[in-house]
């Protein structure tokens, strides 16, 4: 990877966490428990909003320049964290191994989210959690435009960071029943990443 993937987008990354986003992360993460993974972790800006439900983090990331970050991230959860150099669509885990997986803005740069969510589903518990929260293509036709529109560049300058997908979609054909979601705007972001939804899953029976 470039210096701009592996230095200078998580340096950005890192620096552009405001205040409502803390906020968004921290209702995501608020009904994890038990052995929790991570996925995609980034900088680690989650790791502070973790509850105490949560026993232990195990967090997956490909980047270097993220795991930087994320390592010294760590020291503010309140919990044992465990980082591994890996790729979300290739989870190195056994099946069933954990109460909670934790997708927060990263459905919509992985590669190969199908993939991604099939391998989630593989390794949570039978009565375990997916949390998520993304930005997702937009119910506006103006919006979905605009979006269309910008997302080969943006794919660019956010490391692979698609505007259009369909996340909620491809979380129920994955085989997750959802159990609750809410969609809205993020106030304070530009509406072409401002819809998000949050909400949690679980493996549908
Ligand atoms: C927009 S960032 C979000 C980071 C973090 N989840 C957060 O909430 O701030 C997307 C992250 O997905 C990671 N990513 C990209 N491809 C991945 C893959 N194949 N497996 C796991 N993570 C990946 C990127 O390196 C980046 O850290």
């Amino acid at each position: 990877m470039g210096l701009y993937a592996e230095r200078i987008f998580p340096w950005l990354m890192e620096r552009s966490d405001p205040d409502e986003l803390k906020a968004e992360r921290y209702a995501a993460v608020s009904d994890a428990t038990g052995e929790a993974l991570e996925i995609g972790v980034g900088t680690g800006a989650n790791f502070a909003h973790y509850p105490s439900t949560v026993t232990a983090v195990t967090a997956i990331e490909p980047s270097r320049g993220m795991n930087t970050r994320a390592r010294r991230a760590r020291a503010q959860a309140a919990m044992p964290v465990r980082l591994v150099a890996g790729n979300g669509q290739s989870l190195p885990f056994a099946s069933g191994s954990f109460d909670t997986v934790l997708a927060l803005f990263v459905l919509c740069t992985i590669p190969d989210p199908e993939q991604t969510l099939s391998e989630t589903r593989r390794v949570l518990k039978p009565d375990g959690s997916l949390l998520f929260l993304e930005h997702v293509s937009a119910p506006e036709p103006g919006v979905r435009r605009w979006q269309r529109r910008i997302e080969p560049v943006w794919k660019r300058i956010g490391c692979g960071c698609h505007l259009t997908r369909d996340t909620e979609s491809k979380i129920a054909d994955a085989g997750f029943e959802v159990t609750s979601i809410d969609r809205y705007w993020l106030t304070k972001a530009p509406r072409i990443v401002g819809w998000v939804i949050r909400g949690s899953a679980r493996v549908a029976t």
